[in-house]
């Protein structure tokens, strides 16, 4: 048993949803590499895993940050988690492994989804991952057909992505 002393590094009591700001843009970038890795790789070749994260950098998410569209899960001054949503999509949805099965995907998603509603009146849309439809299906959201992600490189075989929609 935990002796009483022992204090939960990732206790959820210290969970903080808040807008994401410049400090954040290094974190965000390794969640959503270390998210990917650690989360979808059963769902994708080793090749498609490495190459994911390419031409990807902080800078990638400073515009998301500056337009007010992303929500970082801080746990303890920790970011482990963020969403990035604008008006009818949420565009990016990334809990870090060690963070994962917490509720805090869970959280997110309904924070994005309320962000996607702001100023939008028909459906929610997104790309899931593979590895990720249930969690939406379990959430509302339906499949709508299949595609490709942006991410990746040229030498790798495309990321198949599920397109889902939550409808109004
Ligand atoms: C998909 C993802 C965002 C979910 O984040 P998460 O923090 O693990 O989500 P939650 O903890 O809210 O829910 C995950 C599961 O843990 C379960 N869970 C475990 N403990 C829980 C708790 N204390 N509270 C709520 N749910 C809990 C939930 O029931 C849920 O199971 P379900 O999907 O069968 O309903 C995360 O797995 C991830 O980042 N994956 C890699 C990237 C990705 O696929 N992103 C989305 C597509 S772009």
């Amino acid at each position: 048993m935990r002796s009483p002393s022992t204090r939960d590094p990732l206790s959820m009591t210290d969970l903080l949803i808040r807008p994401g700001r410049a400090a954040d843009l290094a974190a965000i970038c390794e969640i959503t590499r270390d998210s990917f890795a650690g989360l979808a790789k059963g769902h994708y070749a080793p090749a498609q895993v490495a190459a994911w994260m390419q031409g990807c950098s902080p800078e990638t998410y400073r515009e998301g940050v500056q337009a007010g569209r992303i929500r970082v899960a801080d746990l303890g001054n920790e970011v482990v988690g963020y969403v990035d949503a604008g008006p009818g999509e949420i565009t990016r949805l990334f809990v870090l492994p060690k963070a994962a099965g917490r509720g805090i995907g869970s959280r997110l998603l309904r924070i994005g989804v309320r962000l996607a509603r702001e100023g939008h009146e028909g459906a929610v849309v997104l790309e899931s991952l593979l590895n990720a439809v249930s969690f939406y299906e379990q959430r509302g959201f339906v499949a709508t057909g299949k595609g490709f992600s942006s991410h990746g490189s040229a030498e790798t075989p495309p990321i198949e992505i599920v397109r889902m929609s939550l409808p109004a």
